[in-house]
């Protein structure tokens, strides 16, 4: 779809996320050639510098973060002259006329707040004292967005006294990735599925988000956090909501998003029984290839920290749709592969014909695979080959995305640049309602709040492993089994 000429603005433009993430997909969207002419990209930040310099900078977050495929020095060029900086400062006056200045009236403006939400109130109200925000105009914002339900509410209400929710998109970047949204194509343009997605035909579900990575030098704020609100309030919920909705009536923005905030409602309360919390120990080095990585407690630099880097829990969505099936959560850092995945494992057929001595043979699964190797894979009952009578094997019936659709499946873009054309594009479908990040917040706040009444420390689990011990017992004593954390 073709792309009207854009002013974005990006406060935080020398940050972290600008340079890892947005200038860089920004770049490779100009590469495939998605950027419209008369499009303009301004950064903004306190950083006093002039507009070379700031091209030296958006240059050198391209060398580093885009692959040598789409490296063109020509193109980067180009590219690179669409650029333009102001420096800015959020809590005063400097910086804000020359802004409103530099944009011009027919284009699309879009201003995304790459900088903490305690800026966000301070950018909201320049933007309207300096005249500079039309009532067409878009802002984009990032999580953290707020740690609990009050400074949610709180972060909404701010934002609310200067935009219309329309205006406001809300990045939750995992709704960016190419398979999550083909979750939604799974269920809705095949007839395949449907049909027994369900109690009726559904065991359980299982959602794995595994990192290898630790929380590295983001320690500070990570633990302030834990696994539970760094991924579950947000990435897993998504991921949840999408698999558990009930079809929208039309693939439009608040269609989907009425749909999942059902979901969120229906989801039950979670028992701390129910819920296993872990943090990633050290691992010393044993041989010449092997490194010192520090356990949590270092990264963290808190030998006392009860943040869990792991967590693992089963949910209930109590409606019609999913009266009883357990949804099985588990993410954590430092785990054995990186690796994201959706297992629906369904029933067994009511009764055998066949002689089959090991019963859990007979469970048809659908994995969806989020990353890496974005696929499907639907493990089927068949007759073992040979003479030996009627024995049953288990096969799958394994796609992989990109040899299925050849370069186009290779060629998937980042998360950001789609959530990044998605605002200029004007649609919010991909995004956030400010309802939706309400509710998820008061779902997971008591469940923080049970572990602080607990005051327990996380269970450790070796680094490389799958994590705690006891998340094996929450799936054992349910008579069922997670599946392998492998890529
Ligand atoms: C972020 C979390 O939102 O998602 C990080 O803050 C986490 O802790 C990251 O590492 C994972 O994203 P991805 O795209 O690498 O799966």
């Amino acid at each position: 779809i073709p792309v009207d000429p854009f002013d974005l603005v990006v406060f935080g433009a020398t940050g972290d996320l600008a340079s890892r993430k947005i200038l860089p997909g920004l770049y490779r969207r100009w590469f495939a050639g998605q950027i419209p002419e008369g499009a303009r990209i301004i950064g903004a930040a306190r950083t006093e510098m002039d507009r070379p310099a700031f091209l030296d900078f958006a240059r050198k977050q391209i060398d580093e973060h885009v692959g040598a495929t789409k490296h063109d020095p020509a193109q980067i060029a180009a590219f690179l002259d669409i650029l333009d900086y102001v420096p800015i400062d959020a809590m005063g006056e400097a910086g804000w006329e020359e802004l409103r200045l530099k944009l011009r009236p027919e284009a699309i403006r879009a201003f995304y707040f790459s900088v903490g939400p305690a800026l966000f109130g301070a950018l909201a109200t320049r933007l309207h004292a300096h005249g500079i925000a039309t009532p067409e105009a878009r802002i984009v914002v990032e999580k953290p967005f707020g740690r609990d339900l009050a400074s949610a509410r709180a972060l909404n209400a701010t934002l609310a006294a200067h935009f219309d929710e329309a205006q406001i998109y809300r990045i939750d970047h995992y709704l960016g990735k190419e398979t999550v949204q083909n979750l939604m194509a799974v269920r809705f343009a095949n007839i395949l599925f449907e049909p027994l997605w369900n109690a009726q035909f559904v065991d359980h579900v299982q959602i794995t988000v595994a990192e290898t990575v630790g929380v590295g030098g983001r320690g500070a704020y990570y633990d302030r956090s834990g696994a539970m609100r760094d991924m579950v309030q947000n990435h897993l919920m998504q991921l949840l909501c999408l698999i558990a909705m009930e079809p929208p009536y039309h693939f439009d923005p608040d269609a989907v998003r009425d749909e999942k905030l059902k979901v969120i409602r229906a989801l039950q309360p979670v028992p701390q029984t129910d819920i296993v919390r872990g943090q990633y120990l050290g691992q010393r080095a044993k041989g010449a290839c092997d490194t010192d990585q520090p356990g949590y407690l270092e990264d963290v630099g808190d030998a006392e920290s009860r943040t869990e880097s792991y967590v693992a829990l089963k949910a209930y969505v109590a409606n019609w749709r999913w009266k009883g099936t357990p949804f099985y959560l588990r993410t954590g850092k430092r785990l054995r592969a990186r690796t994201s995945e959706i297992a629906i494992t369904f029933k067994e057929p009511p009764h055998s014909i066949f002689d089959e001595a090991d019963e859990s043979w007979r469970e048809n699964v659908l994995v969806i695979r989020l990353q890496p190797n974005e696929g499907m894979n639907l493990k089927m009952m068949i007759k073992e080959p040979g003479p030996g009578g009627m024995r049953l094997v288990q096969v799958p019936l394994d796609m992989s995305f990109a040899e299925a659709l050849g370069e186009e499946g290779t060629d998937i873009p980042d998360a950001y640049e789609r959530l990044i054309m998605d605002v200029i594009r004007g649609n919010q479908t991909l995004f956030m309602r400010g309802d939706e990040v309400e509710a998820a917040w008061a779902w997971t706040d008591p469940i923080i709040a049970g572990f602080e009444a607990r005051g327990d420390k996380p269970q450790p689990y070796d680094a490389g492993s799958s994590g705690p011990e006891d998340a094996l017992m929450l799936m054992h004593r349910d008579g069922r089994r997670w599946r392998e954390i492998r890529e």
